[in-house]
């Protein structure tokens, strides 16, 4: 098992030659775009490199400020960066994948992924609505596409070489499994919710067979009640070894094999995330004046 300190420096080999990725990542799931380009400048400036987005986040224009600010501050080179973008459910028609890809890229001020992935199973009514519903407010699913018709445009900006690897989000084991026998190109990552309280094994067995990286999201239980961080089992161990619960529960992402992300606006939030050796309170005040 790695050494904890080393966990922050960890990367996964991707499928088809795609390289590696970062096994820590921030998100940038901030509804404020303000909020997000300083988080994302905060997040650069203690060390992540690895950035989930999605255009459903409604602002990848802000994460693209914070690169591009950075990169030519020369304090950031575009190499250095793993991003990852989602494409909503309302453009999973064939003939939607490319014109959401290059518009995604260019909110975010780059000319080529390191990750698309399919940010949901579902497929919504195409257009500009976002969230369509009908009178009674369910949602308007478009009947007209299927989900490995979606893959297979996906499939071929991996084959242009403007993404370097592609992957599905929020699927289920059965879902995975369908698109892994019927597809060209595998999905080289896949975005699950994971976390003690969700482990995802199983899901993560078949990953781990086929190649595939289990990228956790709300990795810290997303402040769900009860609070992952205050389980005294969470909280034990973290006394125990001098970390913080946040950081016990990141490093057991890191250690059985996952990638994760983990977001913060609090400025400080990003240092109090690091799985490096740090203050072992949870939200200390020393901890919160450095
Ligand atoms: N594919 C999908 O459908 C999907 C769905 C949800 C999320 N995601 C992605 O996953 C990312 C992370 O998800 P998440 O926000 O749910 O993750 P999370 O890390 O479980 O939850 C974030 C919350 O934890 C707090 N926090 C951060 N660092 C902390 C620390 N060291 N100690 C204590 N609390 C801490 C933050 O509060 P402060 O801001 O106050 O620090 C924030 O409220 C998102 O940004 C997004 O990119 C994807």
């Amino acid at each position: 098992m790695e050494a904890s300190d080393m966990l922050r420096y960890k990367k996964i080999p991707l499928l088809h030659g795609a390289g590696t990725i970062p096994a820590v990542g921030f998100g940038t799931l901030i509804p404020d775009p303000i909020a997000t380009k300083q988080a994302v400048k905060s997040a650069l400036s203690v060390g992540f490199r690895h950035f989930d987005c999605a255009e459903r986040y409604l602002n990848e224009g802000a994460v693209g400020e914070a690169f591009s600010e950075s990169i030519a501050a020369a304090t950031l080179r575009r190499e250095d960066l793993f991003v990852t973008t989602k494409l909503w459910n309302t453009n999973h028609r064939p003939e939607r994948v490319k014109p959401a890809f290059e518009e995604s890229c260019r909110r975010l001020q780059v000319d080529y992924l390191d990750a698309y992935l399919i940010h949901t199973p579902y497929a919504f009514r195409p257009g500009e609505e976002k969230d369509p519903r009908d009178e009674q407010g369910q949602v308007i699913y478009d009947p007209d596409v299927t989900l490995i018709e979606t893959w297979r445009a996906l499939e071929e900006l991996v084959e242009s070489g403007r993404c370097r690897s592609i992957g599905l989000s929020d699927v289920t084991l059965d879902k995975l499994k369908e698109i892994v026998e019927a597809s060209r190109i595998k999905p080289a990552i896949v975005q699950v919710e994971s976390h003690p309280y969700l482990p995802e094994w199983e899901l993560l067995d078949y990953c781990r067979q086929q190649g595939i990286v289990l990228l956790a999201f709300a990795s810290l239980g997303h402040k769900m009640v009860p609070n992952l961080l205050e389980h005294p089992v969470i909280a034990a161990i973290a006394e125990r070894l001098g970390k913080t619960p946040a950081q016990v529960v990141l490093a057991w992402a890191a250690q059985r094999g996952t990638a994760f992300l983990t977001t913060s606006v609090n400025p400080r939030g990003s240092r109090r995330t690091s799985i490096s050796p740090a203050c072992p309170r949870t939200r200390c005040s020393r901890c919160a004046s450095t």
